[in-house]
């Protein structure tokens, strides 16, 4: 495993590349092609650390799949009723959509499991799902009543619900869903803005009676799910790296073929075109119910902005990136409505601030976001620390390609979680 990189700032981005599979529709192809008839083939699947927990927890009650030639899968679904009790503790590692997904899954399973994970898993909040699941009710049990994992969780007979979410949340909202395949009644989330719609997409094109309903989403239980071909777009949450780093290297033009564009996840491309981008979408197309775009960015001058409200969920993943490119910026940029950036793999505000702050940029915590004033470049170097995050990783790395001197970058395998091959590929586009 490499545990550190250095890198030191050099020439522009040049060239055509692609990024790995979106993680979050890697997860839901895993499950959905689990709980359908027949098989599943999923193409440009995503095997990073994350992906690979839930592949790992599927084979483990009772589902075949095969990893066949070229990073295609194969899953061999036994329908909404064929999962098994797993014999051991089912390990999440650091992922926080596999815990929280099948937290709504198992809870309505003729089978008793339980879910744990990393040290950085362990201390995230899971009453957000425990508790409206309860309502449904399901039988969770978890260390700090039911507030972190491990989760023990005894599968029941649910009610089907209607739930309104206080945080604009994907996970708790496809857990209830899950939940809701096999509920009695339909069952209906709101959210305060939409979170990314990946599980509605996925289970309306396996079969399921998905619909949107003023303002939330409603799901009918018992649907007869189908086996699919899915095709797995390239993560825009990778694609952000990449794009904020040909936009502050001079010099730099960059062409990233398909990448996923989803409205609900494109909320970096509106943030860095509004920052001044220069950003272009090409041969939009449309992929297993997901719009994939190739997309042409060149170095550019970029501009502070203040970001909030329902652009926020839109790019929630996005954020220790669009700090980078903020260290840039002409003028000052202001992030608010963020305060879940405090409860994901780290605190992501208070890693940023330490990072990009060590590095000379001036950076300053909200109690919800962050205040950053732009500036030429950073004069700090010497070694800074991702917390364990693989997004802090890669946006330290973003932030020393424009260090006056080089920057090492500590405890850099958890890179693996989301983007396997990131330092290499990092390294081809410089040349
Ligand atoms: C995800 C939802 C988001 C996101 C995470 C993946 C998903 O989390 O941050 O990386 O796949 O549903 P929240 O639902 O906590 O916002």
């Amino acid at each position: 495993m490499i545990e550190r990189q250095e890198i030191v700032s050099g020439q522009g981005l040049r060239g055509e590349i692609r990024v790995p599979g979106d993680k979050s529709i890697s997860h839901r192809s895993i499950m959905l092609g689990s709980l359908a008839d027949g098989t599943t083939r999923v193409e440009g699947f995503l095997a990073g650390e994350d992906n690979m927990a839930t592949l790992q927890a599927f084979e483990t009650m009772g589902i075949k799949i095969c990893r066949c030639r070229d990073g295609i899968l194969e899953i061999h679904g036994k329908g909404l009723d064929g999962l098994t009790e797993p014999e051991d503790v089912i390990d999440c590692g650091n992922s926080g959509t596999t815990m929280r997904l099948m937290t709504g899954l198992l809870a309505a399973q003729r089978f008793f499991s339980v879910l744990t994970g990393d040290r950085y898993l362990r201390r995230r909040p899971m009453k957000r799902v425990v508790e409206p699941l309860s309502g449904m009710g399901a039988r969770i049990w978890g260390r700090e009543q039911g507030e972190k994992a491990p989760l023990a969780i005894q599968g029941t007979h649910l009610q089907g619900t209607t739930y309104r979410s206080s945080v604009a949340s994907a996970q708790v909202k496809s857990a209830l869903l899950l939940a809701g395949l096999y509920a009695e009644g339909p069952t209906t989330v709101y959210e305060p803005h939409l979170s990314r719609d990946h599980s509605e997409r996925m289970l309306s094109f396996f079969g399921a009676h998905v619909a949107p309903i003023d303002g939330g989403v409603r799901i009918e239980p018992r649907p007869h799910l189908e086996g699919r071909e899915v095709f797995v777009p390239g993560d825009i949450s990778s694609a952000a790296f990449f794009l904020v780093a040909a936009l502050v290297t001079p010099s730099s033009e960059l062409l990233i073929r398909n990448v996923g564009v989803n409205p609900t996840r494109s909320g970096i491309i509106d943030i860095l075109q509004k920052m001044g981008g220069d950003l272009e979408l090409t041969s939009p197309r449309t992929l297993s119910g997901e719009p994939v775009a190739d997309i042409l960015v060149r170095s550019s001058r970029l501009k502070g902005i203040e970001i909030g409200g329902e652009l926020v969920p839109r790019a929630i993943d996005e954020f220790p990136v669009i700090a980078v490119a903020a260290a840039f910026a002409e003028g000052v940029t202001t992030i608010r409505d963020a305060r879940e950036l405090r409860v994901k793999e780290t605190d992501r505000i208070a890693a940023m601030v330490k990072g990009l702050g060590s590095l000379g940029a001036c950076i300053e915590a909200l109690e919800d976001g962050m205040r950053i004033e732009g500036r030429e470049a950073l004069d700090g170097g010497g070694e800074v620390d991702s917390c364990g995050d693989h997004r802090i990783a890669m946006s330290l790395a973003v932030a020393a390609l424009r260090s006056r001197s080089p920057v090492t970058i500590c405890d850099t395998a958890c890179t693996a979680t989301s983007f396997p091959g990131f330092w290499q590929l990092l390294e081809q586009v410089r040349g």
